[in-house]
């Protein structure tokens, strides 16, 4: 692998897949512009990331607050050229919920979260994207698209969305030049899933390190064009 002088944006980059992702790009010299709210987390990764042999370039941003995507385009083009792949790999989740009882707050941030801001953040970094060679773009799934489970209300719900999405967006780009994905990764051991699943021995479930070769697998296609 080498994307020594590849640009790629991660949200979610502090815990769990994300970290996982930008650990592993390290090690190939990536430029690597890494996005989650808690600044403490990112200037962790910043550390490894360096020590690895990567580059950079740390933002502390709240993909739910949507009036500040803007500005956050705006501090990213002085200081990159262009964007050659997006890892949307934020989530969030305080707990699972029946739908019988899940208040509309929450629900609609898992929505924001899950749903608009991938969507939202794709469009704001578009020009961005629109410069690269040949970007690729991924969207984080997760079992539920496949077969509906109680109790995750707008999380599951976003997740089978984003299939839809995904094709959305490559009709709207008819041209590959970017490439739109899905990827689920399965169950990995995180906070996301800790919460989600109390009760479950952790080691029973496959660390994020071995969930990231699909995404590997796709990013490595960045610059190349399909037909
Ligand atoms: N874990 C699983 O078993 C599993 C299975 C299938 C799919 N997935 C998906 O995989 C992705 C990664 O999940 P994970 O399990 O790795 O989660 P995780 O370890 O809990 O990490 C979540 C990351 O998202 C960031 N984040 C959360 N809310 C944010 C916000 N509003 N703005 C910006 N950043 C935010 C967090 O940092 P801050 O808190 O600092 O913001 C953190 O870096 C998610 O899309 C999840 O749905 C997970």
């Amino acid at each position: 692998m080498n994307f020594k002088d590849k640009i790629i944006l991660i949200t979610g980059a502090s815990s769990g897949l994300g970290k996982a992702l930008c650990l592993e790009l390290a090690k190939t010299g990536c430029n690597i512009i890494a996005l989650a709210r808690h600044e403490a987390g990112l200037v962790k990764l910043q550390k490894a990331i360096e020590d690895l042999g990567g580059r950079c370039l740390a933002i502390p941003f709240d993909l739910s607050r949507f009036d500040q995507y803007q500005d956050l385009f705006d501090a990213l083009k002085t200081q990159i050229p262009h964007l050659d792949g997006i890892v949307h790999a934020a989530g969030d989740l305080n707990r699972c919920t029946p739908m019988q009882y899940v208040q509309a707050k929450d629900f609609q941030a898992m929505l924001a979260i899950h749903l608009t801001a991938p969507n939202m953040l794709t469009q704001a970094l578009l020009p961005l994207l629109e410069q690269a060679p040949a970007a690729q773009i991924i969207f984080v799934s997760c079992d539920m698209a496949e077969q509906a489970e109680p109790n995750w209300h707008a999380y599951g719900i976003s997740k089978a969305a984003l299939d839809h999405a995904a094709q959305m967006w490559q009709l709207e780009h008819p041209q590959k030049k970017m490439c739109f994905h899905v990827v689920n990764p399965g169950r990995m051991r995180t906070e996301l899933m800790r919460r989600a699943y109390p009760g479950l021995d952790p080691l029973t479930i496959p660390l994020p390190s071995e969930a990231i070769a699909p995404f590997l697998a796709i990013l490595e296609k960045i610059g190349l064009h399909e037909s």
